[in-house]
């Protein structure tokens, strides 16, 4: 290891999950940790930034599909510099090079100064997509993607989807544009409604108004979208299973309400062979195979270069001041994303 990197690093530690959020967030605290060594295969990337997803903030407070030992550090993905090798035809190509990086293995996330990657899940960035951008390049770039693949092996005429002004609903606003694909984009605030409609949405429905359940069964009856995805769940999932035709299938990838996917009318799942999925990256990745993914993040890399895929950041912080960014982000996340900049001085 090069002798420019410090033996201890800071990181933002969580010593507890606390099912409340607001409890988990003002517990995390910056401390130091011995920087790690890469081994064969790993590289050691310098964080230059790194945002909190809903998924960072489910996994604070115990609730996500992975748990890590305790302190342990959140950040699922992230972006940076390799600043060393342990070893092995790929990670040491990487060295040097500016990354996209990331993963949901139970060592310690990318809220850090340094983060162990393994180097064959490192995305190389190219030279027009800086580091703000590079932080965001994974997660929901990738989930866009994967569910509009989705859409089209299926066929589908049409698609819905819940939380549509979320950074990720816009992706797939560009994408089922770009497809010719007609989408139904559910949100629940005017804000919101404004915002689809600069981009370019044609249909967007506010769950807040009074025949919104008319006003959806309509249109996806009129629109023939047999494919939903659902990053609510809660009544919802059912709200948009009952109203979608026969042969529907809703796909429930997201949990922002924090309640069981409920109001699913057993009538139409079994009279009208509508059927519930689930979507998540995680294994979705490992079954996709490596030309699949580099093909996506070949896609994804010219969509952030256009500024289709941009994610909006509201604020970058240091380590210290994320607790109260992240406090603002959970009331209000249409805004953006809070960027953890752990080298802004
Ligand atoms: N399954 C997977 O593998 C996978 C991968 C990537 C992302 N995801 C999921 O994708 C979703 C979007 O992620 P993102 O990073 O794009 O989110 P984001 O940009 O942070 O935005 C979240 C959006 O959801 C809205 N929202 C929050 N709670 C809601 C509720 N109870 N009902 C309706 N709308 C609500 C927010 O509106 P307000 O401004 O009103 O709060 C905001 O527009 C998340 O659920 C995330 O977990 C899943």
């Amino acid at each position: 290891m090069s002798t420019a990197i410090p033996s201890e690093m800071r990181v933002l530690a969580l010593g507890n999950y606390y099912e409340d959020l607001n409890d988990a967030i003002q517990n995390l605290r910056v401390t130091q940790k011995p920087t790690p060594q890469p081994g064969p295969g790993q590289v050691l990337v310098q964080i230059a930034a790194a945002p909190c997803n809903p998924s960072d903030l489910v996994f604070i407070q115990g609730l996500y599909g992975v748990t890590k030992t305790l302190p342990a550090v959140p950040g699922w993905e992230g972006a940076g510099t390799v600043v060393a090798s342990g070893g092995g035809v790929i990670a040491n190509w990487l060295k040097g090079k500016r990354v996209a990086c990331g993963g949901q293995s139970e060592s310690d996330g990318t809220w850090a100064d340094y983060y162990l990657a393994d180097a064959k899940t490192c995305v190389p960035l190219r030279k027009n997509i800086s580091f703000e951008e590079g932080a965001s390049l994974i997660v929901n770039p990738l989930t866009a993607w994967a569910l509009i693949d989705e859409a089209k092996k299926g066929k589908h005429r049409g698609i819905v989807q819940t939380a549509a002004a979320s950074q990720l609903g816009r992706m797939i606003l560009h994408l089922a544009t770009d497809a010719e694909i007609p989408l139904v984009n559910i949100v629940r605030r005017q804000e919101q409604e404004d915002i689809l409609k600069s981009l370019g949405a044609e249909f967007v429905l506010n769950s807040a108004s009074d025949n919104f359940e008319e006003q959806l069964r309509n249109a996806c009856h009129r629109l023939r979208t047999t494919i939903c995805f659902d990053a609510v769940s809660g009544d919802m999932t059912g709200m948009v299973l009952n109203a979608m035709p026969e042969r529907s299938t809703v796909i429930v990838y997201g949990v922002l309400s924090y309640s069981p996917a409920g109001g699913i009318d057993g009538r139409e799942l079994i009279f009208g062979q509508k059927q519930v999925k689930s979507f998540w990256l995680t294994p979705w990745i490992r079954s996709a195979g490596i030309l699949r993914i580099y093909q996506a993040f070949g896609q994804i890399q010219n969509r952030i270069a256009d500024g289709s895929f941009a994610t909006h950041v509201r604020q970058k912080l240091k380590l210290e001041d994320v607790p109260s960014g992240l406090m603002e982000y959970q009331r209000q996340m249409t805004s953006g994303k809070i960027l953890i900049a752990p080298q802004q001085g």
